[in-house]
């Protein structure tokens, strides 16, 4: 089965953000009023900061009953918790802490190991909250973004495309990001109830028409990997990340 798939373009970064703050709200009543949590995962980079900042929020941040919100990461840079490029600290700094989740509901990845280890031990971590017979769990929300060259999460250009595991390590140079990372695989991101893209910026624009107009090519086009198998993918873009479609 086709995966269902939404653009929606906006006029500015800032709509983009408060469109993706909205299905944040939506997406968490709904699955805390059928399933009794939420259960999410975050992505970093630059781009959800604006997001994260507005759920922190007066407004929003009183919409979400966050203690029975669970935020995992769709990956994560191996570099110690505290530092500017670790995903886990970026999110924590622009959301977590300002709102009242438990402590015990943030599922970072143990950045400070090996990759490798991260990776296992992040396997585990999702197995604890896994919807059987998988091995980890339904997301009921997974954000992500798109590189320039077509990444999405840690998943980059060249890297196998059939996994059979739900986290990998990774290595991957991209800008002057830590290039030491874990991130869950396709088997997991296929598996989520809704995904939403957040990509914005005229640099991606190219890309971004051949990732969702273009031929298959999941090889070069890693985010071309994300078809969830019952789960709706939605695309926020700002104009000009859209001005080639
Ligand atoms: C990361 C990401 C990565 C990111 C893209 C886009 O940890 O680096 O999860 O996949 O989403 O590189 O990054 P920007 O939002 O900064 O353009």
């Amino acid at each position: 089965m086709e995966p269902e798939i939404e653009i929606n373009i906006f006029k500015s970064f800032h709509d983009l953000s408060l469109m993706a703050a909205r299905l944040f709200v939506e997406s968490s009543s709904q699955a805390i009023a059928k399933r009794g949590r939420f259960l999410v995962a975050l992505s970093g980079g630059n781009t959800p900061t604006l997001l994260y900042q507005t759920l922190a929020g007066i407004h929003y941040r009183n919409q979400i009953n966050w203690a029975k919100v669970h935020a995992f990461w769709g990956d994560e840079r191996c570099v110690p918790p505290d530092d500017p490029g670790n995903c886990y600290y970026q999110a924590r700094l622009a959301l977590l802490d300002h709102v009242d989740i438990p402590t015990d509901n943030i599922h970072r990845v143990q950045s400070d190991l090996e990759p490798a280890s991260a990776a296992i031990d992040y396997a585990h971590t999702l197995k604890d909250f896994a919807t059987p017979p998988l091995d980890w769990p339904c997301f009921d929300l997974v954000l992500l973004g798109m590189g320039e060259d077509g990444h999405t999460a840690s998943l980059f250009p060249g890297s196998p495309v059939e996994v059979t595991s739900p986290t990998v390590a990774v290595t991957a140079n991209y800008q002057d990001r830590p290039a030491r990372r874990v991130s869950l695989t396709p088997l997991v991101f296929n598996s989520a109830r809704q995904i939403v893209f957040l990509v914005s910026g005229g640099s991606k624009s190219e890309t971004l028409a051949s990732v969702l107009n273009g031929e298959y090519h999941p090889e070069q086009l890693p985010a071309q990997r994300i078809r969830p198998t019952d789960g709706e993918v939605i695309w926020l873009v700002d104009e000009a990340a859209a001005s080639k479609l």
